[in-house]
């Protein structure tokens, strides 16, 4: 029997009862699909940073690379200052695990309301890939006369061919697999003609070893009106790391919103990690009130990554006919049903 150490990283706020549900859930289809799962929980978030300074503990990292996989709650905390906590733990996890895609599906379910008039599951089916380890994302640049009338702050966007190109790579390799017909590489070559420049040219080159997928180019502003106006003429898009950031919001209300929304930060050749993209609804915290649903889809997808892919499809199954059959709304307090009833009708599902 195939066996996976899962670390866990419940997070803040509502974190922790969201991952709760979707580790019931990955038990469940563990048990259905016979193979073994072992969790190990870490502490690491606002709480954690508040009682003793630390956001991640010396040695994290490298423990954290052990595991097949991990399994993100959410990470914000009302009481500390936006940047620490997104920065220490997720951003340094993505950048020092070298998980260099941001895969962020973007599919609409039958049952689900979607803001666009006349679109449903036909039309609302994509997947975003975004490069996830360089970009405006690395922190490079820095402040001159700091708290000065002549005060200066870059913000540089790093782009290397090597970077760019394994996560074209990437986008490449899923359309192969996925059997998606397209792929479209979102950009600003008329503005950002450097970075964009060598993005446009590693596609079309790359893409020459890919003649089964069929290139299209959009600009990032342009693509904002068409996820709109036509979402179902996008099969694949690959983008950098900030634009791949706005998009998949976009992306996340077309499909239904924070309820469903997930997402793996990905190294093909390392430790992965999947994660709800929405964040840590403080608010709601302890009131079973959140949607579990985005962290049951990451679940989902983590199962994929392990190559469980019957397990995975039986989650995404599941989940959904609990939307369209059982659940009033994705939205928390909503649903006519509890955070773990929503984790129970997923298994009973199954
Ligand atoms: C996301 C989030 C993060 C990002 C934040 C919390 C650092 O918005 O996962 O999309 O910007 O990547
Ligand atoms: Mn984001």
């Amino acid at each position: 029997m195939e066996s996976y150490k899962i670390a866990l990283i419940p997070g803040d706020g509502t974190g922790p009862e969201m991952l709760r549900e979707g580790v019931k859930v990955l038990q469940a289809a563990a048990k259905k699909f016979a193979f073994d799962l072992t969790f190990e929980e870490f502490d690491y978030g606002g709480e954690r940073y508040l009682k003793s300074g630390e956001v991640l503990p010396a040695g994290a990292v490298e423990e954290l690379r052990k595991y097949h996989a991990i399994y993100l709650g959410a990470v914000g905390h009302p009481e500390v200052k936006p940047g620490i906590l997104e920065k220490g733990i997720l951003l340094r996890l993505r950048f020092e695990l070298d998980q260099y895609i941001n895969l962020r599906p973007v599919k609409l379910y039958p049952g689900v309301e979607t803001p666009l008039k006349d679109k449903g599951p036909d039309e609302i089916d994509f997947v975003v890939v975004r490069e996830n380890s360089e970009g405006l994302y690395t922190g490079s640049g820095g402040f001159m006369r700091k708290g000065t009338p002549h005060e200066v702050a870059i913000q540089e966007s790093i782009n290397t061919r090597f970077g760019v190109e394994r996560c074209l790579r990437y986008a490449f390799e899923y359309c192969r697999e996925h059997k998606r017909k397209t792929l479209t590489l979102c950009g600003k070559t008329n503005v950002l003609t450097f970075a964009f420049d060598l993005w446009e040219r590693a596609f079309h080159e790359v893409g020459e070893e890919y003649p089964d997928v069929q290139r299209e180019y959009a600009h990032v502003d342009a693509i904002s009106m068409w996820m709109v106006k036509n979402p179902e003429q996008f099969d694949v898009i690959v983008t950098d790391n900030m634009f791949g950031d706005i998009i998949t919001d976009l992306g996340a209300i077309l499909q239904g919103g924070m309820g469903i929304a997930a997402g793996g930060n990905i190294n093909p050749q390392g430790t992965s990690m999947f994660e709800p993209i929405g964040g840590s609804a403080p608010k709601y915290t302890g009131k079973n009130m959140i949607n579990p649903l985005a962290a049951i889809c990451a679940g989902g997808m983590l199962l994929e990554h392990l190559g469980e892919k019957e397990a995975a499809t039986a989650v995404e199954k599941a989940v959904m006919t609990v939307c369209s059959e059982h659940i009033q709304s994705l939205s928390a307090g909503k649903m006519g049903a509890g955070t773990s009833e929503v984790g129970d009708l997923v298994v009973d599902n199954l």
